[in-house]
């Protein structure tokens, strides 16, 4: 109290001193010439793609997909029939999703159900076919334009895996390739809890970051590191995959009791990549590790050519949930600044999180999620079964359930009786249902995937948000070379007036028309000024809630 009252005397002394200069001039502030200067905006600047820049991936998880045999497992043969439903090949149809690669999660020989724990690197799961089959799905999805990549999971294998077993017992030849201890150093899983080192009932310790399942490798041992760029190589020169999605990056080194982003992790990263430069230069990585973008980064950084951006999937379902963009704007802006030029992986869930119609509540939101993310730069991935709203609990075989083809017996997925019980609302939420209803989340998708396909300022052109009267609009400006699009999206619920504006773009100064990429219906045009700036542009009147429209725009004189 009593420094407040010190501080209203000194205030009153101030204004009365300077009010009783009588002698001098009073102050006048001068009166602005020209209107303020508005802050110059930084542009992203157009920087190098590669061909997985122009691809929209799909995941699949072959048991889960389409069961040829009926013994009620997915399989390779199952998905061969299926590839016309993912690319038929043909730009002109509609009948196909229209994604032009795919992501196999584990298709290797494993115990498991889910195959991140593999008892033989270079042989197909039995259950899902043979290394021939494998070829002949390579060749056929290449004929219909569809990459595919493999996941490969370096970090650990299934303790069942002759490499261990051998090791376990005391096998010279093995023993150094996992890491051993005679008493628990009593580590924990960096993620929380979870014991990692695990006892043999001849009462030595094995490390194994995940479970006592899943062994790690010792990656200090060179013997390892040359055989698993040896089975690298077979993937890419002998089964004729595109690349791989690198399972569990952060865990490969440990140094000490660091258990991740080690350094030594980093600059294994760095030779894994200079490798594939002299075996497979085409080849694509995409890394899988799961934390915030700043540690992420790093890793790109260090060698692979992207990867999964958590923080980002997360950003856009917070939006759409929350009604406001602010915090995905922010994310976006760190990405853009922080990554080689598009050099990141985008989704909205894998499979290892609750499906996104399930996280986002209804149709709409995950309607308006898909047109965020097939909206921004990146490298986009959807999760099967996600185009047609399958949904799940956080649970790992909740969210692998079969896919939904049909209303009809099992989803149309097997004749058999499946693995793994069909989803509760098939009968609603399938292929063949959501096909022939033009308003539908699958039709949706199919446009969205179709679009950014044939967009170039979609896939490869510089990001640049715009200025918009309302913090529920994330609108943004996608340029390449000449090709525009406005992506504008509505992540609250009420509609909004929509006006837009930049004080700087890449846009070449005149009169643009404008129509709606996605139905071709006109739209208000734009003038772009002679430093790229645009003002109070409404190319449409209103945006409904939770809606997105994506305005492409043309130069009026060339
Ligand atoms: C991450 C994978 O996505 C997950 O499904 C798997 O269980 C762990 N890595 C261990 O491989």
């Amino acid at each position: 109290m009593r420094r407040l009252i010190i501080l209203s005397l000194s205030l009153v002394y101030l204004v009365l001193t300077l009010g009783c200069s009588s002698d001098e001039e009073p102050y006048v502030p001068p009166l602005p010439t020209d209107p303020p200067e508005p802050p110059e905006e930084e542009l992203q600047q157009p920087g190098t793609t590669y061909w997985w820049n122009d691809q929209v991936f799909y995941e699949v998880f072959v048991r889960s997909f389409m069961d040829d045999t009926g013994d009620g497992h997915g399989d390779l043969a199952g998905l061969i029939d299926k590839l016309d439903y993912l690319n038929d090949g043909d730009p002109d149809t509609d009948t196909d999703l229209g994604v032009t690669a795919l992501w196999l999660m584990p298709v290797v020989e494993s115990p498991s159900d889910h195959g991140y724990d593999a008892t033989d690197y270079r042989t197909i799961q039995p259950q899902y076919g043979t290394n021939a089959q494998f070829q002949q799905l390579m060749s056929e999805a290449h004929a219909r334009g569809i990459q595919v990549i493999v996941d490969y999971v370096m970090n650990h294998l299934s303790n069942e895996h002759e490499w261990f077993t051998a090791a376990a017992a005391n096998d010279p030849d093995y023993e150094d390739w996992f890491l051993w201890r005679s008493s628990n150093p009593g580590w924990e899983q960096p993620w929380g809890g979870g014991n990692v080192w695990h006892r043999l009932s001849s009462g030595r310790y094995y490390y194994g970051v995940f479970w006592s399942g899943m062994p790690d490798l010792n990656y200090t041992n060179p013997a390892v590191e040359a055989e698993m760029l040896d089975i690298a190589d077979f993937w890419l020169n002998t089964m004729g995959v595109d690349g791989f999605r690198l399972d569990a990056v952060k865990y490969l080194i440990e140094d000490g009791s660091i258990l991740q982003d080690t350094p030594e992790t980093l600059e294994f990263w760095g030779r894994f990549r200079e490798h594939l430069n002299t075996t497979a230069p085409n080849a694509l990585t995409v890394g899988e590790a799961w934390d915030d973008t700043d540690v992420v980064i790093p890793y790109v950084e260090a060698g692979l050519h992207t990867c999964f951006e958590f923080n980002l999937a997360q950003a856009i379902i917070t939006a759409v949930n929350s009604g406001s963009s602010s915090s995905l704007v922010s994310k976006v802006d760190q990405i853009i600044k922080g990554y080689p030029y598009h050099q990141y992986a985008t989704f909205l869930t894998n499979h290892d999180q609750r499906r996104v119609l399930s996280q986002v509540g209804n149709t709409s939101r995950n309607k308006l999620a898909a047109a965020i993310m097939l909206t921004l730069p990146g490298v986009p991935f959807l999760f099967y079964g996600e185009e047609v709203g399958m949904e799940s609990g956080w649970d790992h075989h909740d969210v692998r359930r079969p896919m939904q083809w049909t209303s009809g017996a099992n989803a149309g997925f097997t004749t058999g009786s499946p693995w793994n019980e069909v989803g509760s609302n098939y009968q609603t939420n399938n292929v063949e249902t959501m096909q022939a209803d033009e308003g539908s989340l699958w039709n949706t998708y199919r446009r969205l995937v179709q679009a950014r396909v044939a967009s170039d300022a979609l896939r490869r052109g510089t990001y640049h948000k715009l200025g918009s009267n309302s913090s529920r609009l994330f609108a943004f400006l996608r340029h390449d070379q000449g090709a525009a699009v406005v992506p504008i999206h509505n992540v609250g619920s009420p509609s909004v007036e929509v006006v837009l504006s930049a004080t700087a773009s890449q846009l070449e100064p005149g009169e643009y028309t404008a129509h709606d990429l996605l139905t071709g219906a006109e739209l208000t045009g734009l003038t772009v000024e002679d430093d790229g700036a645009f003002f109070d542009w409404r190319p449409v009147s209103s945006l409904a809630g939770l809606a997105s429209v994506l305005v492409a725009l043309e130069p009026v004189d060339p």
